[in-house]
Order: structure tokens, then C-alpha cells, then sequence
């Protein structure tokens, strides 16, 4: 990769910066299709004052991650339809000066429940009604999911609702599993350092469920061993990981992803 005048800059936004997996699979596929861009951190001490050097640096574009998905908004210039109905970004666009926010996430978790099942028509139990979920939440929809939302606090799954149409619930709901077809836990819980909780009683798994866990760290959760056990379809989080980052290439240089190639370059990278 030969960097001179013509280099795109795409910056990483985001606190956890430093470790992310996503800078090893831009940077194999750009330099894979010869394409003069490199993806680098940008570390943020003030939002507002990053987000004017993203415009007047001229850098092409950013990821954006934990904790700006949300805060950044009121710095951008325009949101697309897709960001603007889930209130949270993921991807911003230098379009000659002008910053537009997108968001892959939804769409990235759908393509990674696809590669197991198909989602039209199906019951699909989500838990957690954050940032992540409501993201997932739409493209669930989208996709033709018949969707239930179950959150610990069922003031912000009403929330969520108003905006999506579904049902929802506590999680003393989730007896509703047993006629589910497809579960999703976007709430952080299983995350390490505590790796031994699962918000899902066992015995209400079954072998027809498909499980999908956005938690990455660790790669299998609990909620996701239990499921092994039970016999269920699985979708580790790092699928996702792919398929939202696979859309934000195509996002930043307007080129197909090389798909297989960012794959290897996610499966090889350690961090
Ligand atoms: P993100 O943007 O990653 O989705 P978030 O907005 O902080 O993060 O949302 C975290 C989600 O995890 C919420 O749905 C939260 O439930 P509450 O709305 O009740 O807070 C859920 N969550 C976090 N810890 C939890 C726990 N110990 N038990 C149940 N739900 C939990």
C-alpha cells in the first residue's frame, strides 16, 4: 500500500479504538483491490470539534462506535432514512464537505441470522431495548420477522415499540421461547467479566431455536454454550461484525466488498 497525495483517509470514531478487529479487515481488503484508502483510529478528546476536522481535514469518512453512535448526531449535516429511524449511527460520509450519517448494524445482524435462516414470517424473541437493539429491531422488521421485544425495563421496550409496532414485554416473558423460532440477546449481559450470566433459563430452549448473541467477548456466551447443548442453530456476534463492516466498504468506496477476503482477515486477526 503506497500512500501519497491521492489517499483517502477513513478514520475509526469510537473508545474502543484500539482493538478493534475492523482496521486489519479494511486495510487487507483495500490494499487486496488496490485501492488507494487506509483506515486508521481517530481518537476524539472533543466530539464536536473532531467531527468539524472529519469536514474540514477532508478525510473521506468514519466508522463510529461505542460511545458516539447517538452523541454524534447533532454534529452531522443529514442522516439517511435508515439512521434516522433507528436515532443511532454507525458510518458517516464526507460527501464534498457535507457529513451523513448512516447505519449498518441492523442490516449486518440480518445478513447473519440469514446465513442460518430465513426471517420472513418468523417469531422472533429480541432482548434488550438499547442502541443495538433498537438498530436490530428495524431490520427484523424489515426483513418480515414477527417480532417481540423484551427488555428488563419495559418503559423503554414501550418506547422502542411506538416508533416499530411489535409486541413487548419483561423478561419474565420469555416462557414465549418455546414458540419462537428465532432469539436475539442485544443486551450486553454475558460480557466478559461475567461470562457466567445468560438472561435464559435453559429449559426454555429447544432444538428449533436459532440463537443469535451480539456479544463478542467472549465468542461463545453462555447463553450460546447452553444453546450448543440444547441443540440449536447458533449466529456468534462475529458474523455480524462482518456483514456491518462488508456494507460499510461498499459505503466507503463505493466498490463490492471482497467479501472472502475481509472473512479470512476477520478470522485471522486476533486482538
Ligand atoms: P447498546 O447501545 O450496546 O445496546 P445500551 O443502550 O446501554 O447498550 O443497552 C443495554 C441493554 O442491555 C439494555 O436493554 C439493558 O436493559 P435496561 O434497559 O433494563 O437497562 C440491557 N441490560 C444490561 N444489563 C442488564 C442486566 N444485568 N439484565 C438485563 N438487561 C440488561
Amino acid at each position: 500500500m503506497k500512500i501519497n497525495g491521492q489517499t483517502k483517509l477513513i478514520g475509526f470514531l469510537g473508545s474502543t479504538f484500539k482493538t478493534s478487529k475492523m482496521y486489519a479487515m479494511y486495510n487487507t481488503a483495500f490494499k487486496a483491490l488496490r485501492l488507494n484508502y487506509i483506515y486508521v483510529p481517530l481518537v476524539a478528546q472533543d466530539l464536536k470539534k473532531s467531527v468539524e476536522g472529519i469536514r474540514h481535514l477532508g478525510i473521506s469518512a468514519v466508522g463510529v462506535t461505542i460511545p458516539y453512535k447517538i452523541e454524534i448526531i447533532p454534529f452531522l449535516d443529514e442522516l439517511d432514512d435508515n439512521a434516522k429511524r433507528i436515532g443511532a449511527v454507525n458510518v458517516v460520509l464526507n460527501k464534498n464537505g457535507k457529513l451523513i450519517g448512516g447505519n449498518t448494524d441492523g442490516e449486518g445482524a440480518v445478513m447473519a441470522l440469514k446465513e442460518k435462516t430465513e426471517i420472513k414470517g418468523k417469531k422472533v424473541v429480541l432482548m434488550g431495548a438499547g442502541g443495538a437493539a433498537r438498530a436490530i429491531a428495524f431490520a427484523i422488521k424489515n426483513a418480515g420477522g414477527k417480532l417481540i421485544i423484551l427488555n428488563r425495563t419495559v418503559g423503554d421496550a414501550k418506547e422502542l415499540v411506538k416508533t416499530i409496532g411489535c409486541q413487548f414485554g419483561g423478561l419474565e416473558k420469555l416462557s414465549e421461547l418455546l414458540t419462537t423460532d428465532i432469539l436475539i440477546n442485544s443486551t450486553s449481559v454475558g460480557m466478559i467479566p461475567n461470562i457466567n450470566q445468560s438472561l435464559v433459563n435453559k429449559k426454555f430452549l429447544h432444538k428449533k431455536l436459532v440463537v443469535m448473541d451480539i456479544v463478542s467477548n467472549p465468542k461463545e456466551t453462555k447463553l450460546l454454550k447452553e444453546a450448543k447443548e440444547v441443540g440449536c442453530q447458533l449466529v456468534f456476534a462475529d458474523r455480524m461484525l462482518l456483514w456491518q463492516g462488508v456494507l460499510k466498504f461498499e459505503k466507503y468506496t463505493g466498490i463490492k466488498p471482497p467479501i472472502k477476503i475481509m472473512e479470512k482477515s476477520l478470522l485471522n486477526s486476533k486482538l
